[in-house]
């Protein structure tokens, strides 16, 4: 595996380099992607792209497969902005039928959903520069004030919960989602990285089931908006969260996918909920996608508050 720090060179990055050839090959229009990152984010944002892809697609075949899933991930939520463009809305759905659509298909899963959002996780400025708040003041808190445990709410891919669990060797974590195919990805990637006997992955839809557990440290990203009642998830993560501890709670504002059904139309909006579920406000960071394209049509953005 490339241990990272030795050089400029996209080419010393043997995953990364397939990665991009295969954008290139199969995918031109996604072409520019990795060099745009490596250019725009260096060595850093390289050597864990590298990392990640070499524990987590080491085949040639698992790579072109997580290729294809993030591409048709792309296309569709392209495909969803450009139409929240034009209504200023998200289609109406109820939070049944997106978990039957999305998060009980486990084939629709595997393949498209939670690859895509693993590799968007480096993939899209937004969704790195976040991921790099979260590293920079939220981990660094957790490392500093020697947290023991934590909460993973919504775990989605395991994608924070496996960056915390590298960067606290001690530390363990719970993931709770109402995905059966969350809890394999996200324990499989924590496993793949030789850190499962410090986590485990509860199955629970956190809106309708009591957790009875609690923590002094508590992550839920991406995962307000979709919902039909945030409040009454957050009103749940207030309970999670112990007196004193600290919270990293993020939405996703003016992002169209196949599962948003709660519109956030302004960071305000999710700062206000989160004061009313009980919560204060130490920081927040909001990062939108792109420039706004029209004078009507905001940008995709995500932003995440730092709570207690
Ligand atoms: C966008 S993903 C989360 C991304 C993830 N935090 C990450 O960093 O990769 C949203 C996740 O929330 C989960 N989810 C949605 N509603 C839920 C609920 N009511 N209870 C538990 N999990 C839920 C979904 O199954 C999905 O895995």
């Amino acid at each position: 595996m490339y241990k990272g720090g030795e050089t400029d060179n996209l080419a010393a990055y043997q995953q990364l380099t397939k990665l991009n050839r295969l954008f290139l090959e199969k995918y031109p229009f996604m072409g520019s992607a990795i060099k745009s990152g490596f250019a725009a984010f260096g060595r850093t944002w390289a050597d864990e792209f590298e990392e990640l892809l070499t524990v987590m697609f080491p085949s040639e075949k698992e790579l072109a497969a997580a290729a294809d899933g993030y591409v048709r991930f792309a296309l569709d939520v392209t495909r969803r902005q450009s139409r929240f463009d034009d209504d200023g809305c998200y289609p109406q759905k109820s939070f049944d039928k997106v978990a039957q659509e999305v998060y009980l298909n486990d084939n629709y899963m595997q393949s498209h959903y939670l690859p895509g959002l693993l590799l968007s996780h480096l993939l899209w400025p937004h969704h790195y520069r976040q991921s790099r708040f979260f590293i920079a003041t939220f981990l660094r808190d957790m490392e500093t004030m020697g947290a023991r445990s934590f909460i993973d709410a919504g775990v989605g891919t395991g994608f924070l919960s496996r960056l915390t669990l590298q960067a606290i060797p001690e530390i363990t974590g719970i993931g709770f989602d109402i995905s059966p195919s969350s809890k394999k990805f996200s324990e499989h990637q924590v496993a793949s990285f030789n850190m499962s006997h410090r986590y485990e992955v509860r199955v629970l839809d956190l809106c309708s089931t009591a957790t009875k557990v609690e923590s002094d440290w508590l992550i839920s990203a991406e995962v307000l908006e979709h919902l039909e009642d945030p409040m009454l998830f957050l009103y749940k993560l207030r309970g999670i969260l112990c007196s004193g501890g600290k919270g990293f709670i993020t939405a996703a504002i003016n992002a169209a996918e196949i599962d948003h059904i709660h519109l956030y139309r302004h960071p305000g909006e999710v700062k206000e909920q989160l004061q009313q579920a009980g919560f204060t406000v130490e920081q927040y960071q909001s990062i939108p996608a792109y420039k706004p394209r029209k004078a009507d049509a905001p940008p995709p953005e995500v932003v995440a508050f730092i709570v207690t």
